[in-house]
């Protein structure tokens, strides 16, 4: 695997504090659950956590709907090793795999849901068009997506916090974030979007259903 991508904390070696930060800037595992009760997941549904990490996200899941089939997707082979040894007290079926957003190794019209926190803001534009291109192949047609990243700040706090953000993602991968521009992204790529709860730190949540053909 070749491609290049930008890991947790966006340097290899700040990577295991990932956890940590994320529990410090409030996006850790009270945050999670809230993504997870957002998603509603019902028994039996084919789930994917796109850029899933350190697999905080997949084990609220998990915790809150043991019957369904969750998949992990991440190109860092030691967030997806840290995920492994978070996951197996409380998971159900849970599979991990190696691989990139924008190029997903996964068969057309698998998943009813498909989930991404706060990995759109690492990908280049080009990045985010395919990553949704992506992501509407492997939706089942009444599939949704649920995007949790951050729009165009509305607070002192949270364009202060992107400004440090961006020290770390990198201003040009950050830029359509801070426009505003995900949702008309979205619209292009053959979704119909809303958002969905309040900001959280300058987080969006956009629910996002697959216009039929
Ligand atoms: C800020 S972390 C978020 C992890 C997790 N989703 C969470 O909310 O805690 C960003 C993650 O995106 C992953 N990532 C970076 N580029 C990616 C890509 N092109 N496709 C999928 N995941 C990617 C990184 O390896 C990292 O685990």
């Amino acid at each position: 695997m070749t491609r290049s991508y930008t890991p947790a904390l966006a340097y290899p070696v700040l990577t295991p504090l990932y956890d940590l930060t994320l529990e410090l800037f409030g996006f850790g595992a009270r945050f999670k659950d809230g993504i997870a009760r957002l998603a509603d997941v019902d028994a039996g549904e084919a789930v994917l956590d796109l850029g899933c990490g350190t697999g905080t996200l997949l084990r609220a899941l998990a915790a809150r709907q043991p019957a369904a089939h969750y998949t992990g997707l991440d190109p860092d082979p030691r967030v997806l090793a840290a995920a492994r040894r978070r996951l197996p007290a409380e998971a159900g079926e849970v599979t991990l795999i190696r691989g990139y957003a924008q190029h997903l190794p996964l068969s057309d019209s698998t998943f009813d849901l498909v989930i991404s926190t706060l990995i759109f803001h690492h990908l280049p534009d080009e990045g985010k068009r395919q990553a949704i291109a992506e992501v509407r192949r492997v939706l089942r047609p009444a599939g949704r997506f649920l995007l949790v990243d951050f729009g165009a700040p509305q607070t002192w706090t949270s364009r202060t916090l992107l400004r440090i953000g961006s020290v770390f993602d990198g201003r040009a991968n950050l830029r359509a974030n801070l426009a505003g521009a995900l949702p008309t992204m979205l619209t292009r790529g053959g979704f119909s979007v809303a958002e969905v709860a309040p900001r959280h730190r300058g987080l969006s949540h956009l629910l996002c259903q697959p216009r039929p053909t």
